[in-house]
């Protein structure tokens, strides 16, 4: 099978790392790719965006299946354009991919659904949370526990009919990401993010500074798909725009049960860094069996253990990247036995160099949590970037699922 993944940074990587080892796999190509990605896959410049230039490289390659990873082209269509001429593409239609890109769009299935989430209020008063409609790389919510932190908030952000308040809602969070072909789901360890900059949940939101799986849910998985998932992918069906896809479903464990804080349309960064190596068995089949409606039937072992994503950013990150500085040492961290999924790197005159604002991600795997932090830090010791920083406390004080 030839297979184009769509996308440049570190759950991309982990996408094709993982692809690369399937038995089916004939051709493995990136668009545009990063430099780690080029190690496993050919690289060709059409942005992620390009929707027309996706579908002709497509084309040319005689893809079989397309993965788009990343939730702008797909918001914007680009699996239409793909299915429009007959391509297999793992990623939903603009219609179904609302539900990541208009938390308004999402509120309104939620509620048609019956899944259970946050309640909307009538007008901003603290404790709540403001959210920003439409798409904003994971920094368009802002958590309001006081009254001074909501007037700070609105001072930022005028409340207009394009942001959501709702209901402050407490207990831990976990990623659900479940592989869908409009009607079925599989779903994957559930993992946990860390959203904000700093140590001890401080900072702005970022797009993800770490993660780990599996997350302990308390309670049957199936039942959180069952409560979580299903119900939106009839939902969406059943409105003529079938979910074909990762649905992701960002959720807190409150006292009074699960809660749907958000839907994503894709895999999650950095999640998937973490989920992916804990996937026994090919994922190749699934992704493809999904793109032509056809889960049923399939079915997706589990690994032992446990994985640990610590991401290295620019220091300045999340206000801004770095360009140019060169990094050393990732030979080092992956001879240590750890996966380092590029994510802002580039390549000037041979030398890998930074790119952006997250840079690379240390995945470990153990026998425990802990074991598998202890290697993720010790192999991301080794890399060297002038400048850099990451979260000291990624799955930290974390108990086994
Ligand atoms: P979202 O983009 O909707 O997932 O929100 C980003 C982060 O904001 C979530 O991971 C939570 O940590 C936080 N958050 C969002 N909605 C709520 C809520 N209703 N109550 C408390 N925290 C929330
Ligand atoms: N890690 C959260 C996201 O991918 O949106």
């Amino acid at each position: 099978m030839r297979v184009l993944v769509v996308g440049s940074g570190g759950r991309e990587h982990a996408l094709v790392w993982r692809l690369a080892s399937s038995p089916t796999l004939t051709e493995l190509h990136a668009a545009p790719g990063n430099p780690g990605i080029a190690a496993l896959a050919t690289c060709h410049p059409v942005g992620s965006e390009d929707g027309d230039g996706l579908r002709e490289l497509a084309r040319s390659l005689g893809a079989d299946l397309v993965v788009v990873g990343p939730e702008a082209p797909l918001v914007a269509g680009v699996a239409d354009t793909l299915r429009h001429v007959g391509i297999s593409v793992f990623g939903p239609s603009a219609a179904a991919a609302r539900i990541e890109g208009s938390k308004r769009f999402a509120k309104d299935v939620m509620a048609a659904a019956g899944v259970p989430t946050a309640r909307l209020l009538d007008e901003p008063r603290a404790p709540c949370v403001l959210k920003a409609d439409g798409l904003a790389a994971g920094k368009g919510v802002i958590v309001c526990r006081t009254d001074a932190e909501l007037e700070q908030a609105l001072r930022g952000a005028p409340v207009d009919r394009t942001m959501l308040v709702e209901e402050l809602l407490d207990g831990p969070e976990v990623s659900i990401l479940a592989l869908c072909d409009g009607r079925e789901a599989i779903v994957l360890a559930p993992a946990r993010d860390y959203k904000r900059a700093l140590d001890g949940d401080e900072g702005p939101n970022t797009g993800g500074m770490g993660s780990f799986a599996p997350v302990g849910v308390d309670r049957d998985e199936a039942e959180l798909v069952e409560t979580c998932i299903r119900p939106v992918l009839d939902e969406l069906a059943g409105r003529g725009s079938p979910f074909v896809g990762t649905l992701f479903a960002g959720l807190m464990l409150t006292a009074d049960g699960p809660r749907v804080l958000e839907y994503n349309c894709r895999f999650g960064d950095p999640e998937t860094q973490s989920v992916l190596p804990l996937v026994d068995g090919d994922l190749l089949e699934p992704l493809a069996a999904a793109a032509t409606g056809s889960l049923a039937g399939t079915s997706l072992g589990r690994r032992e253990g446990a994985a640990v994503t610590v991401i290295v950013t620019a220091g300045d990150y999340p206000a801004s990247g770095d360009r140019g500085t060169p990094i050393e040492g990732i030979e080092e961290a992956e001879a240590s036995g750890a996966l380092v999924f590029h994510a802002g790197t580039a390549l000037r005159d041979g030398q890998l160099v930074t790119n952006g604002g997250r840079l690379v991600g240390v995945t470990a795997t153990g026998a425990t949590i802990s074991a598998a932090r202890e290697r993720a830090y010790a192999a991301s010791d080794l890399i060297r970037i002038d400048g850099c920083r990451r979260r000291g406390d990624i799955a930290l004080g974390v108990e086994d699922a």
